[in-house]
């Protein structure tokens, strides 16, 4: 059993191979943190870990307890206002106008499994003996309400799963400012903090910062989790490399508004938190009602950031996605967005489609611009009906022909999202977020359904369905391209305004439980904007997202690189375009553009009837390669090798569960010359096996390609240079351990 409670000291020891978790009750009715990191031998208890000194200046617990203040006992869910100074995880309104909480041990339970958090996105069990809870339950007397705390361990990964439930069981009128997923005090600050900001066509770059005394955070107000922060972050050692040293990494399982907060206080202890953002959040808590957090996944590694991101990989692979494509290698696929735009017209798209078929790809997916009026983006969203102007034959008849050509057909759709010009907005005036009498902002000249409101849900569900139903659909990518504003419901009273953002959320993920339980051979990509909510909200829904807009083989090794942080290859929409490229206008080749795009699932993003005779040829080769090698891909251990944040070379690979066969992809963005001998060291390999590598002719063994490495080195240092590689090199080797004769 991974949870042990020691009644004598009212200690809670979590632990497995990787790390233990230990937290202590105080006779107070406390919950206190008392270590999290490396397993530790299990014992009765650690009670040294607490110490409580007295300090000048300090709140102290009452006139009796002198010695004890909240302020500096490391806490596992502090409410601050009464006695603890740093930033509290739960702001709670009550009538009397008093935040000041109390919330005491009242019990516990430990259980095999892992509740589930419906309608909430959460991380789950196939089998109850994966995982074990433990649920602490605190309780203010004076107001009547319980607050449970819940602590999901898995015995074969590094992980641990938290979130809070608050129930008001009084019969006060309650209003809930701020309830965040978790808290966590660390007892010291040699931390750094890593984080993945970025922007449109730049999404989750890494940055590293030495921890500063006081609050850093990073957080999403735009009503979905952003190109600019992703709800991630990971507190790493000074001195920890993506092979050693130890880090912390936490993912919200969450696709709106978040906070992550790190606040370091003068005595150099540590709090994390993490939750929905209580800036837009307010939500009343009427007798007899509960709020449910969202959960935090956190990940101890003290073997490194790669093996952080390991875990996270396979855990969000296997335990968070879900439905048929969870453990399938994903469709090969030609997407028409860039290659025609919104200029639909049924003849191209079937020249298109046969095209696609004659290459060797798998499926044919039709982007925006297909449905009635959709001749810009300032009109149609909302009408999801065919355009007759555009596919006069229908979609059920253009799917159906599709199919005949051995492709299957996949559809792009707009759920939340709405056009001036559109039969549902002259309709429904009412259905679009805003403050009325006040000034409606645009994005992307579109505006935004209130998805709080059930009835806007229903609506745009069964307009889906209706085409879902008629036509023969394999996939949807789902996209959305504005963020919220002027967020204020029509349908909801003024007390309710501040539930808005979390509802509209909450509408998202309830379309998308009717739409994929509907239909559940349909493979759903989620987007927005390219990657502004690739979060693992949306990974539990939709196994896989599009990672980014820019389609540039170069800058797409930063933004797959980043992303890999936390998120599974098996989830990364990457797609071979068209050069120069629409984003940067770069040139590379279309060797480059596959070797990056294939560390993803892989398709094209062009026109195909534009390919010269070489093209084509040279992609039905690479066609021919993914599908013998997109499972190993896809699915297999990922190893970040060379940073492209920090040089001219990227490499990672990607290793076969059983270590016999790994991909390694090696990318130099410019040529240079008479430069030094390079190598590159492997991981993961079994170490006395006799690797064959492609393209080389001597065989090598695992053990020498990790500590001696790969040779790389090439004749740039050649004066009478007999390649005429230059610049955009990218190298694909392929490692196959050789059988014992
Ligand atoms: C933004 C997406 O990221 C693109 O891939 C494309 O689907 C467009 N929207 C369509 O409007």
């Amino acid at each position: 059993m991974p949870i042990h409670f020691k009644e004598s000291s009212m200690t809670f020891h979590l632990f497995n191979q990787k790390f233990s978790y230990i937290l202590k009750i105080l006779p107070e009715g406390i919950p206190v943190q008392l270590y999290f990191g490396a397993p530790l031998i299990d014992k009765e208890n650690w009670d040294y870990l607490l110490e409580s000194v007295h300090r000048p200046m300090q709140v102290a617990y009452s006139l009796e307890k002198p010695e004890l203040s909240l302020e500096h006992l490391r806490l596992e869910y502090p409410s601050s206002l009464s006695g603890d100074m740093r930033p509290g995880a739960i702001d709670l309104l009550q009538e009397n106008g008093s935040r000041v909480v109390d919330f005491q041990y009242e019990g516990h339970s430990i259980q095999r499994g892992k509740p589930s958090i419906a309608p909430l996105p959460a991380c789950y069990v196939e089998e109850d003996q994966e995982a074990e809870t433990l649920q602490i339950r605190l309780y203010d007397k004076e107001i009547q309400t319980e607050l449970v705390l819940s602590y999901t361990l898995y015995e074969d990964w590094p992980v641990l799963c938290r979130n809070a439930r608050i129930t008001n069981s009084g019969s006060q009128k309650l209003v809930l400012n701020k309830l965040m997923s978790m808290s966590l005090d660390l007892p010291d600050d040699d931390w750094q903090e890593l984080v993945l900001p970025g922007a449109w066509a730049r999404e989750r770059n890494i940055e590293v910062h030495p921890l500063h005394t006081g609050s850093q955070s990073i957080y999403s107000l735009r009503g979905h989790s952003s190109h600019h922060y992703n709800p991630f972050l990971c507190l790493k050692r000074p001195d920890t490399s993506e092979k050693q040293g130890e880090c912390i990494g936490l993912s919200l399982v969450y696709s709106g508004n978040f906070l992550a907060d790190v606040d370091v206080n003068p005595y150099h202890t540590t709090r994390i938190s993490m939750g929905i953002h209580p800036y837009t959040f307010s939500w009343p808590l009427a007798s007899g009602e509960s709020f449910q957090s969202p959960e935090v996944v956190l990940v101890y590694s003290d073997e490194g950031l790669n093996a952080m991101s390991q875990a996270f990989h396979s855990l969000f692979r296997s335990r968070l996605a879900r439905g048929e494509f969870r453990d399938k290698p994903r469709p090969l696929l030609l997407n028409s967005w860039e290659g025609i735009y919104m200029n639909v017209e049924e003849k191209k798209v079937l020249e298109m489609a046969q095209a696609t078929a004659d290459l060797g790809l798998e499926l044919f997916v039709l982007d925006d611009g297909w449905f009635k009026g959709r001749n810009s983006d300032r009109s149609a969203l909302g009408d999801w009906v065919c355009d007759p102007a555009k596919l006069p034959g229908g979609l059920k008849n253009l799917s159906e022909k599709v199919e005949a050509m051995g492709l299957q057909f996949g559809l792009w759709f707009e759920p939340e999202m709405v056009s001036l010009d559109s039969d549902l907005y002259r309709n429904h005036p009412e259905w679009v977020l805003h403050v009325p009498q006040r000034r409606l902002s645009a994005g992307r000249n579109q505006f935004v359904l209130d998805f709080s409101n059930p009835d806007v849900v229903d609506y745009i569900a069964t307009a889906m369905e209706a085409i879902l139903d008629e036509a023969k659909i394999s996939y949807i990518k789902w996209d959305m391209n504005r963020s919220l504003s002027e967020v204020y419901s029509s349908a909801s009273s003024p007390e309710q305004q501040g539930t808005i953002y979390h509802r509209f959320i909450l509408g998202v993920y309830a379309l998308y439980e009717r739409l994929t339980c509907k239909y559940p051979q349909i493979l759903f990509e989620s987007c927005a904007s390219g990657g502004a909510r690739f979060d693992p909200g949306m990974l539990y829904y939709a196994p896989q997202a599009w990672t980014s807009d820019d389609t540039d083989a170069v800058e797409r090794l930063k933004i797959q690189y980043g992303t890999s942080m936390v998120y599974p290859i098996s989830s990364m929409g990457s797609h071979v375009s068209a050069v120069p490229n629409h984003q940067l206008h770069r040139k590379t080749s279309l060797q480059m553009r596959s070797a990056v795009a294939m560390f993803g699932t892989f398709g094209y993003e062009l026109d195909p009837l534009l390919l010269s005779s070489q093209e084509k040829a040279e992609i039905q080769e690479q066609i021919a390669f993914m599908k013998k090698y997109r499972k190993l891909i896809q699915f297999g251990e990922f190893y970040r090798l060379q940073s492209p944040f920090e040089g001219n070379e990227t490499a990672w690979m990607v290793v076969s569960p059983d270590r016999k066969t790994a991909l390694v992809g090696y990318y130099r963005v410019l040529q240079q010359i008479n430069v030094g001998f390079r190598r590159l060291k492997l991981q993961g390999l079994l170490p006395d096996a006799l690797y064959s590598i492609s393209n080389k002719e001597e065989m090598e063994y695992g053990l020498e390609l990790e500590r001696a490495g790969m040779v790389l080195s090439d004749d740039s240092s050649s004066e009478n240079r007999n390649t005429d590689e230059g610049d955009y090199l990218a190298r694909l080797y392929l490692l196959q351990a050789q059988e014992p004769e």
